[in-house]
């Protein structure tokens, strides 16, 4: 499973995605890595990125609700923190990818492993 809460950036490429005007505080932005569905969360000017598929069952999480930092699985109700990809609360006991976002000269950038 993967969990940047502790960026190697040797083992890292970061991806550009948009411009960061896409992605207004409040809003998220869904993309597709190769296989990997992702959303991209502002929360009060800050870029989390995580996997868009809850650990649970499949669910869709960026469809999901935020709760302060914690995404709402709309399934079942797992929750996760968006920064570290932690498993917060049950059904879902296995964390979800997360990913670091960076924004160089006003785009958006997500590191993926090498
Ligand atoms: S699929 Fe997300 S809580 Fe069940």
């Amino acid at each position: 499973m993967l969990n940047y809460a502790v960026i190697d950036e040797s083992k890292i490429d970061f991806v550009e995605i948009a411009p960061a005007a896409e992605l207004p505080t409040g809003e998220r932005l869904f993309v597709d890595l190769g296989e990997k569905p992702i959303v991209i969360f502002n929360i009060a000017g800050q870029l989390f990125a995580i996997g868009d598929v809850c650990t649970h069952d499949d669910g869709p999480l960026g469809d999901g609700t935020l709760e302060g930092h914690n995404i709402v699985c709309p399934r079942h109700g797992a929750e996760f923190d968006v920064r570290t990809g932690q498993a917060v609360q049950m059904p879902a006991v296995v964390d979800i990818p997360a990913y670091p976002v960076q924004v160089r000269d006003g785009n958006i950038f997500v590191g993926i492993p090498k």
